[in-house]
């Protein structure tokens, strides 16, 4: 195995407690990932010595608080490859950067008729805010398919871009782990004079992401699946469009001056910060990102490739065509993502059962409702693997497959 897992489950003291009597066997990353003991201390820390609001104290504890945020700030940009700290915009998760980028950037440039292209494996996050627009502006959605091997299906892409403002697409399938063709479509929406928008939620949690290299506009993703807390997520954009863009939500940091008359709007990227902005979790954000460079991205992502190609393997060996693995069939071609159905027993029922062995894992629409519509299954299980899962965690979640399995067939 690439990672040390055994020594890498000793970080994350949730998995050192016992559930219904068994250890307790997390396969629901892609839903929110657990918190190393580096995260959770460095938060304690910020609490117990430094907290202060920021920006605004000339004391010292003010100043450490500031710093902390900043630290927090430039960290994530150099673990994205921005090219500075100012195009590092907090929001509170990644459906709140995507609303930012529909309702701040599109209000301001979208006019009725105007297509906006998604793709039909998107999160609803990168969905409802573009539906709003259909309500109020009267944009066009245009929508990419997915084909029958979990593949975006780019035969009519010319076609689906051409006079296109924004192509807004997932980096990584939440429910399929199907990593796009990123490069592909940020060309040809710029080539179609659209601007490129990425949900990378699934992404940067488990491959090395370099927002540079894709050249995109905006990049949105969240912190609390990445090692991080709750309650942070980074809105990334090039410089040039997030000073073209009109602030989003108003009021506190994001003003430089007001008057009866109005405001001035803050520089980058604090006119994007309304409000007390998540500072402790802005601290937690930075330790995560510390603690998975420590780990190494080629070597996250080469674990994943490997455990996933090992459940793939087993639950096909011990399952047959009784098991039903939706989306791309190589490992290489996904993360570690797999969501299923046992026969025609509902994914609800199969978890709970997992629940009595320790197994965690999502059962549902997996808030993408029109990919569910295109794969023909109202709800699947998704179990997602993660830097401190192995292959006794497949294991057990094989083993909870089969006691489901008996329970209801018997
Ligand atoms: C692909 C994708 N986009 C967006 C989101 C939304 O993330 P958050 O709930 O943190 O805003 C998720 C979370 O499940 C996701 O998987």
């Amino acid at each position: 195995m690439s990672l040390d897992v055994a020594a890498i489950k000793k970080d994350f003291p949730i998995l050192e407690r016992e559930v219904h009597g068994g250890r307790l066997v997390y396969l629901d990353s892609a839903n929110t990932s657990q918190k190393p003991r580096a995260v959770l201390d460095a938060m304690a820390q910020y609490y117990e010595q430094s907290n202060a609001n920021v920006h605004r104290g000339t004391y010292l504890i003010a100043e450490e608080a500031t710093a902390a945020l900043e630290g927090g700030r430039a960290k994530v940009a150099r673990f994205i490859g921005a090219g500075a700290a100012r195009e590092v915009v907090f929001t509170k998760n990644a459906t709140e950067a995507l609303n930012l980028v529909a309702k701040a950037w599109g209000r301001a440039n979208l006019r009725a008729g105007d297509p906006v292209v998604l793709t039909e494996l998107e999160h609803h996050a990168n969905i409802v805010p573009w539906h709003q627009l259909v309500e109020e502006i009267g944009i066009e959605l245009r929508w990419i398919p997915v084909g029958g091997d979990g593949h975006l299906d780019l035969r009519d892409l010319d076609r689906l871009v051409d006079g296109a403002r924004i192509v807004s697409f997932a980096a990584m399938s939440n429910v399929l782990g199907t990593i796009t063709p990123i490069e592909r479509l940020v060309g040809a929406a710029h080539a179609a004079g659209a601007i490129a928008v990425i949900d990378a939620s699934q992404f940067v949690p488990h491959l090395a992401t370099d927002v540079r290299d894709w050249g995109a506009d905006f990049v949105a993703f969240t912190g609390h699946k990445m090692c991080g807390p709750t309650g942070i997520g980074v809105l990334w954009g090039t410089e040039t469009i997030l000073d073209a863009t009109p602030p989003f939500l108003t009021g506190g940091e994001m003003i430089l001056n007001v008057t009866k008359e109005g405001f001035t709007a803050n520089e980058l990227p604090w006119k994007f910060e309304a409000g007390t902005p998540p500072i402790a979790e802005a601290v937690g954000l930075g330790a995560a990102v510390d603690y998975l460079s420590s780990l190494g991205m080629d070597a996250v992502r080469a674990h994943e490739v490997e455990l996933t190609g090992y459940a793939l393997r087993l639950l096909h060996a011990r399952f047959g065509d009784d098991l039903v693995i939706h989306g791309p069939a190589e490992a290489t071609e996904r993360g570690g993502v797999i969501s299923f159905t046992y026969r025609d027993l509902h994914p609800h029922d199969l978890t709970q059962v997992f629940d009595e062995h320790g197994v965690c894992v999502r059962a549902g629409h997996h808030c993408a409702k029109p990919l569910m519509r295109v794969l023909g299954a109202p709800a699947t299980a998704r179990a997602s693997l993660y830097v401190y899962n192995d292959e006794a965690d497949v294991d057990a979640l094989a083993d909870a497959i089969a006691a489901a399995a008996d329970f209801f067939t018997r």
